[in-house]
C-alpha cells in the first residue's frame, strides 16, 4: 500500500456571492497593515482592484495596486510587483484576477520573504521560507489557482514556463465569488471552463490520485458536466456561473494534491512557444490525449464519462470510454474552441518545435503521472494529432 499523502488547501475559504467584499475584514483579522493588490490592466480598468483598495482603506489598511500582470505571467511581472511591494513596505498581497494575476501574486508574496532567484524554485518543494500572507480572489472559472500550492511563471530568458509546487505558495485565504465571473466573454468562459474540466479529469486519472482527491476531482467533473455549456450559452445565468466557479475551485484542490498529467505536460511548452492562453492550449490537446490514455485506466475514464452524463450505468467500460473521447471533441465544437490549426500556427512551425516541446514536456514531470506514460515520439505524434 502507498505511503501517506500530504494535502494542502487554504485555511480560509469564503464561497458565494459577495465573498470578495470580505477580503478587507479578513486582512484586519490577520493583522495586515499595508497590502499590495496585484491585478492586470483590463481588470484595473474595470475597477475591481480599486474597489478592494477602497475597502482596505476604510478598514484602516493602506493599499497600493500593481496592475501590470500580463497573461501567462513572467518573472518580469514578479520583479515589478516586488519592487512596488518593497517601496511601500507591504506586509501582505491580495491577488485579484484570473490565474495570471493569482500566479503572479504568489510569486511576489514568496519573493518578499526569500532571496531567490525565482528560477531556483522551479520544481517541487524548493522554496526555503513561507511567503508573506496572500489572499486570492479569482475572476475566472477557472484555473483553481486560488486553492493551489502551484504557480506557473514564464522564465523570459529561457522561454520556459516554470512550474513550482510548494506549500509556501498556498494562499492564506481564498474568496470564491462567482458574481465576478458574470462578465467573462464566451471564448474565455470556454477556455477556462475546459481547463477546469482538464484539472478534474487529470487529478482523477493521475497515478498520484487518492481517496480524498478523487472526491474533489469527481465533484469538479460533475459540476462541469452540468454547468459549462449553460454558462457559455447564457453568460448571465447565476446558477451556471456558480457551478463553474465551484468546479474550478474543487478542481484546483484536486489537482494540486494529486497532480496534472499529460495534457498539462504538453500544454505548457505549446503555450510557451506559440503564446497560446493556458486554457486554450489544454483544450485543444484534451481529446487527443484522452484517446491516447484511456486504455491504461479504462474504469477511471468510464467513471468520468458517466459523471459528465455522456454514458449511463448500462454502458460497458469501453463504450463509456469511446463516449468520453467523442464527447470531449463535441464539447470543444459546442463551445467553439478552435483546433490547433486555427490558432494561427502553421504546420511547419509546429513541426519545427516538436523536439523542443516534447523534451520540455517530459522534463516537467507531468507526463510521468499519466496513466499511459508516453515516449517523446508519442508526444510529438499527439501534437500532430491535435493539429
Ligand atoms: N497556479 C495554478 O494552480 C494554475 C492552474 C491553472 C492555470 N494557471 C495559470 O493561469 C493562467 C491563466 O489564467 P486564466 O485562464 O484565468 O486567464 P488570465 O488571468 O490570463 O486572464 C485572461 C484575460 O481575461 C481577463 N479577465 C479575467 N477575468 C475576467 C472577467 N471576469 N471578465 C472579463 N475578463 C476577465 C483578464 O483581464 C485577461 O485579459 C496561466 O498563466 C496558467 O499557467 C495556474
Ligand atoms: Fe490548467
Amino acid at each position: 500500500m502507498a505511503g501517506p499523502v500530504q494535502i494542502n488547501i487554504p485555511s480560509t475559504i469564503i464561497n458565494g456571492a459577495g465573498a470578495c467584499d470580505e477580503a478587507a475584514s479578513q486582512a484586519v483579522r490577520i493583522g495586515l497593515k499595508r497590502v499590495l493588490v496585484v491585478s492586470d490592466p483590463f481588470l484595473v480598468g474595470q475597477g475591481l482592484p480599486g474597489r478592494i483598495v477602497d475597502q482596505c482603506r476604510q478598514a484602516g489598511i493602506e493599499a497600493q495596486v500593481y496592475g501590470g500582470v500580463t497573461p501567462e505571467p513572467t518573472d518580469v511581472n514578479v520583479e515589478e510587483g516586488l519592487a512596488l511591494l518593497r517601496e511601500n513596505g507591504c506586509d501582505g498581497v491580495i491577488a485579484v484576477g484570473g490565474g495570471s494575476s493569482i500566479d503572479a501574486g504568489k510569486g511576489i508574496a514568496v519573493m518578499a520573504a526569500n532571496d531567490g532567484p525565482l528560477s531556483e524554485y522551479a520544481g517541487y518543494h524548493r522554496i526555503p521560507r513561507p511567503g508573506i500572507p496572500l489572499f486570492a480572489i479569482p475572476t475566472t472559472a477557472g484555473t483553481g489557482s486560488e486553492m493551489t500550492r502551484v504557480t506557473v511563471i514564464t522564465d523570459t530568458r529561457r522561454n520556459v514556463k516554470m512550474m513550482m509546487l510548494d506549500a509556501h505558495l498556498l494562499p492564506t485565504a481564498a474568496f470564491v465569488d462567482y458574481t465576478l465571473t458574470l462578465s467573462m466573454p464566451r471564448p474565455l468562459t470556454a477556455n477556462v471552463g475546459v481547463d477546469t474540466l482538464t484539472h478534474g479529469i487529470e487529478a482523477y486519472v493521475s497515478r498520484k490520485a487518492g481517496t480524498m482527491t478523487d472526491a474533489l476531482a469527481l465533484s469538479c467533473v460533475d459540476l462541469v458536466g452540468r454547468h459549462l455549456v449553460q454558462a457559455w450559452r447564457h453568460p448571465g445565468d447565476h446558477e451556471a456561473r456558480k457551478g463553474m466557479m465551484e468546479a474550478a475551485s474543487l478542481g484546483g484542490m484536486a489537482f494540486a494534491n494529486s497532480s496534472v498529467c499529460l495534457v498539462h505536460g504538453m500544454s505548457r511548452p505549446l503555450g510557451a512557444v506559440f503564446h497560446l492562453p493556458h486554457g486554450l492550449s489544454n483544450s485543444v490537446l484534451l481529446p487527443a490525449v484522452t484517446r491516447f490514455s484511456v486504455s491504461a485506466a479504462p474504469e477511471r475514464y468510464a467513471t468520468v464519462a458517466r459523471k459528465l452524463g455522456w454514458a449511463g450505468a448500462e454502458d460497458d467500460t469501453s463504450t463509456a470510454c469511446e463516449r468520453l473521447v467523442d464527447g470531449l471533441r463535441e464539447l470543444n465544437e459546442t463551445v467553439e474552441i478552435p483546433g490547433l490549426r486555427d490558432c494561427g500556427i502553421s504546420k511547419e512551425a509546429l513541426t519545427d518545435a516538436l523536439d523542443k516541446m516534447a523534451g520540455d514536456a517530459l522534463a516537467s514531470g507531468s507526463p510521468q503521472n499519466n496513466p499511459r506514460v508516453p515516449t517523446a515520439d508519442e508526444i510529438k505524434a499527439l501534437y500532430l494529432e491535435a493539429y
